[in-house]
């Protein structure tokens, strides 16, 4: 028997000793520090760098785990850095049965449950988020959802995939994600073919600039392609104005692609703000956001599943299907730009249904309600300044409580704030300031949580000023 053969019951011992270590792991979460204290590259190296072992260590193996959690930033219930979501434990489990399970959602015929699962879980979300009749796919993240909406676009109106790109142009707003200019750049369009349109005073992309650029380029012969809309900016959670947008695009017949891998999944609380979402060719979802999943699981949804056929089929005579069963013959490889799949619907159906929608609905829309009450902490203390409206649960602000260079000491508070290790919140640019930004996507936050962001910036900057040498500003 090959070594690789795992007998059964060693299996149950290990598996039975990670679900006590990872349970006990999650009770002392909401203590834990939001960032490893003292962690350096040196150390991390030294603990995870070393050479591949030629014999194996047995059950060992499993000791370092503890040493990879300790140095790791916890899914904390004060981590409000970027937007990333909170690891929901079902998720996770929901993961762990995925790989034990070991299918390849690549095709019906390969893995029947997972497939119907995948499908399933698409049309909840189209469904939740008011676009019924979507259908797509579940992707690594938004990034990747962003890169084949694009590409379906691309195909769409200045077709590539036979011949070859020959132009082609992309509008967003100045707030759009890096995710946008990178996806042009992988297609072929180049970083060039990307137009920043600018934005008002809430951050929401300026619909006369946007006609104005499309006119300037078909006057110029250039191909307009599509126009990126996003449903929550990654800064500050701002929502460019979707019908007006999807009303240009008729009109000059550009694909309308929305990024809603931050916002959308907000509709569930506050569908009034995303008016407009359902009249998208293809919109970018991140459960692994807004939905508390495991890291890995975002999705594209699109209104006509015959467009990311043309972009994505081009199956091999060994994958073809073998039946014409709607059910049974369908593929995702000829809707996706993967073959080899994970099931990454399993843990988004089993959380789905162990909760409920409405346990999610109600979880966002605490989320949104504590960036509110964070907002007037903010507004009610006078050396801070709020930067930019809470359009979701992105609140930007800054120190304003000295004088002298105000984003340089802000820079140096981040850290700080980092480094005591009692909230975890990250930056932004706002104009040309910059910004720290808290944003909650946190299904275990609470009040007194987000309460600690104010009273550590200031902490924060009390250390910063007691460290100063006299003389100094
Ligand atoms: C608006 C927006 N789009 C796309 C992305 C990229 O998503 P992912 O990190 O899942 O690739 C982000 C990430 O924060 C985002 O905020």
């Amino acid at each position: 028997m090959r070594q690789l053969t795992l007998a059964c019951d060693t299996f149950r011992a290990l598996a039975h000793n990670l679900t006590d270590f990872t349970a006990d792991y999650l009770e002392r979460l909401p203590q834990l520090p939001s960032y490893p204290p003292k962690i350096s590259g040196q150390q991390t190296e030294h603990l995870f760098a070393g050479e591949i072992p030629l014999e194996g260590l047995g059950a060992a193996a499993f000791d370092s785990l503890n040493e990879v959690f300790e140095h790791s930033r916890p899914a904390s219930p004060r981590f409000f850095g970027y937007v990333f979501g909170s690891g929901e434990p079902i998720g996770a489990l929901g993961d762990f049965a995925a790989s034990v399970l070991h299918q390849n959602a690549t095709a019906w015929r390969s893995a029947p449950a997972a497939i119907t699962i995948e499908r399933t879980v698409v049309r909840w979300l189209a469904n939740a988020v008011g676009c019924d009749g979507f259908t797509g796919s579940l992707t690594l993240g938004g990034s990747s959802a962003n890169l084949m909406g694009l590409c379906m676009a691309r195909e769409a109106k200045a077709p590539a995939n036979l011949t070859g790109v020959r132009g082609g142009v992309i509008y967003c707003s100045t707030e759009a994600h890096m995710s946008i200019p990178k996806a042009a750049a992988l297609l072929g369009l180049g970083h060039d073919a990307v137009r920043f349109v600018a934005v008002d005073e809430a951050f929401r992309m300026l619909t006369e600039d946007l006609r104005r650029a499309i006119l300037l380029d078909l006057r110029n012969g250039k191909v307009p392609v599509a126009v990126v809309a996003t449903a929550g900016t990654t800064a500050t959670g701002s929502i460019d104005p979707l019908i007006a947008i999807a009303d240009i695009c008729n009109e000059f017949g550009l694909w309308l692609h929305v990024d809603g891998a931050y916002g959308a999944l907000a509709s569930l609380a506050i569908p009034d703000a995303f008016q407009g979402l359902a009249r998208a060719d293809s919109l970018s979802l991140d459960p692994h956001k807004w939905l508390y999943q495991p890291t890995g699981c975002g999705c594209l949804l699109y209104s006509d599943a015959a467009a990311a056929h043309r972009a994505f089929a081009h199956s091999g005579e060994y994958a073809r299907a073998l039946s014409d069963d709607p059910i049974e013959g369908f593929a995702f490889f000829e809707e996706s730009m993967e073959l080899s799949r994970p099931f990454r619907a399993l843990k988004l159906w089993l959380s789905l249904r162990y909760y409920g929608l409405r346990a999610f609905q109600e979880s966002i829309k605490e989320d949104l309600r504590l960036a509110r009450v964070l907002a007037d902490s903010i507004d009610a203390e006078p050396k801070l300044e709020r930067l930019a409206p809470v359009a979701l649960s992105a609140v930007c602000f800054r120190f304003v409580g000295c004088s002298g260079d105000i984003d340089a000491l802000n820079q140096s508070i981040l850290s700080q704030v980092v480094r005591r290790g009692r909230v975890y919140i990250s930056n932004a640019m706002i104009g040309s300031s910059f910004a720290l930004r808290a944003c909650v996507v946190n299904h275990r936050t609470t009040e007194e949580d987000v309460q600690f962001v104010v009273s550590e910036v200031l902490a924060a900057a009390d250390d910063l000023s007691g460290q100063k040498q006299p003389g100094e500003g």
